[in-house]
This record gives C-alpha cells, sequence and structure tokens, in this order.
C-alpha cells in the first residue's frame, strides 16, 4: 500500500447491482494507489458500509418507497427518476462534504456516466469529475453514434429493418442497437445522448475492460472524446463483487460444483434486473433438462413472471439457487459454459475466467456486447430470444457448444482471452500501467 497522499475522492454510484459493483472495486482500487474513499450513495439499494471501514459513506435521499404501488416499474423509468430527483440532495450533500474542514480536500468526483447530472454540479463546485462507464468500450461507441444512427434512419429500430446490417458500425446488425422500453425509445436516446455529452466535458473516463479486448472501440473512442481514457479492467481480479452484493449470495452451489465432472456444468444467470416471462422458464427448464447435462441456474426472485413453483424432475440434475457468487461459479473448473444475458460485468467475468457463452441479450447494452462476444471474439454462440426461446434451440446451443468442433474452437479462442486478461494485469500490463496514468492524472488535476 502506498502512502496516503492527503487527496480525497468522493465517488457516487448508480444504486444499480451492475453499477454498484464496479464503482467499489474501482473505489478499492484508487484506494489501494493511496486515495481517500468517501462514497455519496441513494437510500435505494445503499451498498453495506460495514463491508469497507476504510471508506466513509453518506446517504442521499432519492424519494423512492419500494413498498409505493408507483414505484417506477421499469428499469427506463427507473433511471429516469434516479437522475431527476437526485440531482439537489447530491449537490446538497458534496456542498457540505467540502466545507467539512475536519477533513482532506477533495480531489475529484468519479461518478457513474449516467448521472450525468454530476456534470453541472461539479462545474457549479469547481470539482474536477472523471466518469465510470460500468458498460464496455463497444456499447458507449454505439451510445456515442446515437445522433447519426438516428440521422441515417436506423433509430428509432423499426420491426422491418431488424436484420439490416449497420455498414458503420460493422458486424452491428439493426436489432444489435441498444432499447429499454420499446414504447419510449425517446427516452433511452435522450438518457443516452445526456451520458455522453457529460461525458465528452469531464476531466477523465474510466472503463472496467483491457485494452487488448477492446482497443478497436477504445481507439474509436479517443478520437471522438479529446479526454484521458483509462481502461483498467477486469475490476473483479482486484475485489471480488462479494463485498458489494445486494444479495446474499448462496454458496450451498460451490458444493454442488465440487461433485460435477471438470468443464461439464452449464451456468445460467441472467442478472439482477432482467426477467423472463413464464412460457420462457418452461423452455428453458425444458432445454436444461433434455441437454443432458448438470446446471447450476440462478432464478432471482421476482425474475420469473407467473411462476410459482420449480418444474417437476428439474432439481435431479440441476442446482438452483436465488444469487450465487458467480465470479467464484465461473472460476470453478466443473463449468463449461456460462448461459448468459450478456451484461458487461458478467461478459467481462466469463471472460477473465475463461468460460464460453450462450449469448442471450435482452435490453440496453446487451445486444452489443452479445454480438461482439460472438462475431468479434468468437467466445460464445447467440441464442435468439426475440422470436420465441424454444426447448430445440436452446439444446441446439448448448450442443454446438460442448459437441461440435465450433465448441473446440470457441474454447481455446477464449482460453487465450483469458490469458490476455491476466497479462495485462501484470507489471508492464496495459491495465498495471493504465492505473498508475489515472493515479497520477488525478494528482495532477486542479480544484
Ligand atoms: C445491468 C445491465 O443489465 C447491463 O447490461 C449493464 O452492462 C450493467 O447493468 P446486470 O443485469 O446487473 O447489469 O448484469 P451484469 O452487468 O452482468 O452485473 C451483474 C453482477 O451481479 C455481476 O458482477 C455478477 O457477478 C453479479 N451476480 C450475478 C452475482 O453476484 N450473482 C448472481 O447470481 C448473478
Amino acid at each position: 500500500m502506498e502512502q496516503r497522499k492527503g487527496r480525497r475522492l468522493v465517488l457516487f454510484p448508480m444504486p444499480l447491482q451492475g453499477h454498484i459493483n464496479p464503482m467499489l472495486q474501482l473505489a478499492q482500487i484508487l484506494h489501494s494507489k493511496g486515495f481517500s474513499i468517501t462514497v455519496i450513495h441513494t437510500n435505494f439499494n445503499s451498498p453495506n458500509a460495514s463491508n469497507y471501514p476504510h471508506f466513509t459513506f453518506h446517504p442521499i435521499p432519492d424519494r423512492l418507497d419500494q413498498s409505493d404501488p408507483a414505484m417506477p416499474s421499469n428499469i427506463g423509468s427507473l433511471l429516469s427518476h434516479l437522475t431527476t430527483m437526485c440531482e439537489g440532495p447530491f449537490e446538497d450533500c458534496l456542498r457540505k462534504l467540502m466545507l467539512d474542514e475536519t477533513d482532506e480536500p477533495i480531489g475529484c468526483l468519479v461518478s457513474d456516466a449516467l448521472f450525468h447530472f454530476t456534470q453541472g454540479v461539479s462545474e457549479r463546485l469547481r470539482i474536477p469529475r472523471i466518469v465510470l462507464r460500468t458498460g464496455g468500450a463497444c456499447s458507449f461507441h454505439v451510445f456515442a453514434a446515437f445522433p447519426f444512427l438516428k440521422e441515417k434512419g436506423y433509430l428509432p429500430v423499426q420491426d422491418s429493418k431488424l436484420e439490416d446490417p449497420i455498414m458503420e458500425l460493422a458486424p452491428l446488425k439493426v436489432k444489435d442497437l441498444p432499447v429499454i422500453n420499446t414504447s419510449d425509445p425517446e427516452k433511452l436516446y435522450q438518457l443516452a445522448t445526456s451520458m455522453v455529452n457529460s461525458a465528452k466535458n469531464c476531466a477523465g473516463l474510466i472503463f472496467n475492460t483491457f485494452e487488448d479486448l477492446e482497443q478497436s472501440s477504445l481507439d474509436k473512442l479517443r478520437y471522438e472524446f479529446l479526454i484521458p481514457i483509462f481502461p483498467i479492467g477486469p475490476f473483479h481480479k482486484f475485489c471480488p463483487p462479494s463485498l458489494s452484493s445486494l444479495i446474499a449470495h448462496d454458496e450451498t452451489c460451490i458444493s454442488w460444483l465440487d461433485r460435477q465432472e471438470p468443464g461439464s456444468v452449464i451456468y445460467v444467470s441472467f442478472g439482477s434486473i432482467a426477467a423472463i416471462e413464464q412460457p420462457e422458464y418452461e423452455e428453458i427448464a425444458w432445454g436444461l433438462r433434455n441437454s443432458g447435462r448438470p446446471f447450476l441456474w440462478v432464478i432471482r426472485p421476482s425474475s420469473v413472471d407467473g411462476v410459482d413453483g420449480l418444474n417437476p424432475g428439474l432439481e435431479e440434475r440441476g442446482c438452483i439457487v436465488k444469487w450465487a457468487p458467480q465470479v467464484e461459479v465461473l472460476s470453478h473448473p466443473s463449468v463449461g459454459a456460462f448461459w448468459t444475458h450478456c451484461g458487461w460485468n458478467s461478459t467481462l467475468e466469463s471472460i477473465s475466467e475463461g468460460v464460453p457463452m450462450i449469448c442471450m441479450p435482452c435490453f440496453a447494452d446487451q445486444k452489443v456486447n452479445s454480438r461482439f462476444v460472438c462475431d468479434v471474439w468468437q467466445v460464445g454462440v447467440e441464442l435468439e430470444r426475440s422470436n420465441g426461446l424454444e426447448r430445440g434451440k436452446i439444446q441446439r446451443a448448448i450442443r454446438r457448444l460442448f459437441d461440435e468442433k465450433e465448441g473446440e474452437e470457441i474454447r481455446d479462442r477464449m482460453l487465450h482471452l483469458k490469458e490476455k486478461a491476466s497479462l495485462c494485469l501484470k507489471q508492464g500490463g496495459s491495465t498495471f500501467q493504465s492505473i498508475g496514468g489515472l493515479a497520477d492524472h488525478i494528482l495532477s488535476l486542479e480544484s
């Protein structure tokens, strides 16, 4: 550990699991470089402060009442509520922290990219602002291209054009463009545009990725954004996400994995937000049973609409948990494939642990991530959900990975990527150097 440099950083995570994990992992990385960490967080999904005795936590009100039936019911409305309601309380809290003379001066604010209003706050309070984008560089580049995509007629997405290639963003197709709530595509458009524009004006952009994985997207962003960009992932290699988990991990699945053959298990998890419909649940259950392979399936409470009991016989071959210690699972030798929704954390965790993927993206950046996994890095197979998830298609995807030559090739490429993910962390590696560059950059910022 380096000596404290008398510089305090204030971090502000978006209160969703896929955003809290990387922000608190980043906090650990920066702390190990000698910075003091203060976290401002909403009451909604507040992190467990007792897991971080070396950080200081300050809650702010968010006017979200989880028992209120009017609580925003989908992710699009939740994000717009949070970005509207948090600005005032966040600014008040930061102002108070600045006035607190008993503590060190604040060197820099590190905000989730989606909290775009923090740019205005940082300008008003004259605190430099660095942004953490918790998704990949590949999808951020697509968000940055939204005005162009709109001008060219690719956006809003039209059903008749879903299979059209986007020549300017090959290998993406129109169906891969990020959508959240198709009934109001304009909302995502505005949120993405505000996120990108406010990032362009900040003092630096951090990604949980590594240079060898996303060099081409990072280079494009470096060309378009005139600010320093720091790819310093994979974060979970510095600090496991278990500390920041909002749901307790069920560790019993690890002893179940210990009893399975090496490389035999399909791990199934669709992250912290995506939900599936009851008919999809049935098809997944039958597809897994018919595959004849052991499986570990995360069924989060309330993630399956209309299901009140498990499909009969399901537990004979599989292990079902409400929430798994995902990184531990992915690094377990019994796991041979990850059926994932392609949230960015899951994607990167799978790559760093060398586990080939079955990609079933649901919304937002996940479709872009899936296209990169399947067509650019070629370390996974696609399983389309949009025109009906069906047991035959599921069995086919599983066979492609486990029983066919294609699966062997995918496995080889994945091991190669895993090696790169590991090398970048070593002394002289790209992430190692970029972390040093980030620490120097923060120390050079003028308040
Ligand atoms: C959301 C969006 O869905 C995603 O597209 C975006 O990139 C980030 O925000 P989420 O659905 O939570 O993410 O998925 P993901 O990004 O994969 O993050 C999930 C996190 O929860 C991972 O760090 C994973 O390790 C952890 N997790 C998941 C568990 O600890 N246990 C589980 O059972 C499942």
